[in-house]
């Protein structure tokens, strides 16, 4: 294996009053980054902070319970910010102290959702058509609370209108701590690639926050190019680690220590599945835990190739014991052949099919 060049960024990473361990960041996949995932993906360690999914700011405030199960936390799941949406400040600020209250470690304002369900409302990527506003939401939000408050945001609405590097400055102006930006337009959807130049720009834009660069970073060598080119202060990654946990603790062990040390194998990645899947049981109990498992499973069995017959077992699995059965089949059967882990996420994990898709 070549020799990595040196991770361009040092020194640590601040998050308005908190000094992270790392600069690798868990992004919020809706669906995937549930407590489980994240206690199992920081065990593996080399994660500085997780995010959980976005959440709606009204259901919160409301009490909704769907919406206070997505924010199930525990102490072991720290440092977390709770990402939320909305497009009414008063909204926004309420949630954002009942989460200070919660005792969360920062709040995230979504501002990248290109999905029509959350845009028609004003609120994720539509919020970046009108930064004036967006800003004033954002103030709200940040003169009501003391912890962090960062905005995760994409360059713009589309190609024509890149608002993400003024946005960054004025929220940069009011108090944000972090902005964490998405390479792509809410018109790209999850399409074409992420513009390396367009996260640049932003980092430009401002003065003293971190600026997170997001998107496509799967690899040493990938987050080495979006350092390098946009001279971004950490990255978030999302689809990565569902394909590879142990990205946080690579790209540690690359920043300290030059080379990245651990290796997952097949092995490795069966014995995540299962520690993913006691912790989700745990967590929520047999029944929902088995039912709430079936999406990762799927992800897992394409990793793991577990052939037709096993595969079709670990998609219905319903109680612990069944579980048990298939990964000692599994473990039985062992990898297949010339192994690895895959290259791409683009089968496993899927992804709304465009920018107006109701998801
Ligand atoms: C299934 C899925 C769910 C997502 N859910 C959220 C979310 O809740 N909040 C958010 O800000 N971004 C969400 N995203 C966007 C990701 O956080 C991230 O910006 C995007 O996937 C690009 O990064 P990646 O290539 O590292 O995955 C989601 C993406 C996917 C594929």
């Amino acid at each position: 294996m070549l020799p990595y060049p040196p991770c361009p960024v040092r020194g640590p990473l601040t998050w308005g009053s908190v000094q992270l361990s790392t600069r690798w960041l868990l992004a919020p996949l809706a669906g995937y980054t549930n407590l489980a995932f994240r206690l199992a993906v920081r065990e593996i360690g080399g994660v500085g902070l997780c995010t959980t999914e976005l959440i709606s700011a009204i259901a919160l405030v409301r009490g909704s319970r769907k919406t206070l199960d997505l924010i199930r936390t525990c102490p072991a799941d720290r440092p977390l910010a709770v990402q939320i949406f909305g497009s009414d400040p008063a909204m926004m600020r309420d949630a954002a102290q009942w989460l200070q209250a919660y005792g969360v470690t920062s709040v995230d304002i979504n501002m990248g959702c290109p999905v029509e369900k959350i845009t028609r409302g004003g609120a994720g990527s539509a919020l970046m058509c009108d930064v004036a506003q967006a800003v004033r939401l954002v103030q709200t939000v940040v003169e009501a609370v003391h912890i962090p408050v960062t905005v995760k945001m994409r360059l713009g609405w589309d190609d024509r209108q890149w608002t993400a590097p003024a946005l960054a400055r004025e929220c940069e102006q009011i108090g944000v701590a972090a902005v964490i930006i998405h390479g792509r337009t809410r018109q790209q959807g999850f399409t074409g690639t992420v513009h390396l130049r367009g996260i640049r720009a932003v980092v430009e834009a401002v003065q003293r926050i971190p600026v997170i660069g997001n998107g496509d970073v799967r690899t040493i060598p990938e987050a080495w190019r979006m350092l390098q080119e946009t001279g971004c202060a950490g990255i978030a990654i999302g689809r990565g680690a569902l394909l590879n946990p142990w990205i946080f603790r690579q790209l540690h062990e690359w920043e300290t220590l030059g080379q990245p040390q651990s290796q997952p194998d097949w092995w490795a990645f069966l014995a995540f599945m299962e520690r993913h899947f006691t912790l989700q049981v745990e967590e929520r109990g047999e029944r929902i835990g088995c039912a709430t498992f079936r999406k990762p499973a799927s992800w897992y069995s394409k990793v793991l190739r577990p052939g037709k017959r096993i595969h079709g077992r670990l998609m219905q699995v319903r109680s612990v014991q069944a579980f048990q059965e298939i990964v000692s089949a599994l473990r039985g059967k062992g990898p297949p052949l010339a192994w690895r882990l895959p290259a791409t996420y683009n089968s496993p994990i899927p992804v709304p099919a465009g920018p107006i898709a109701h998801w």
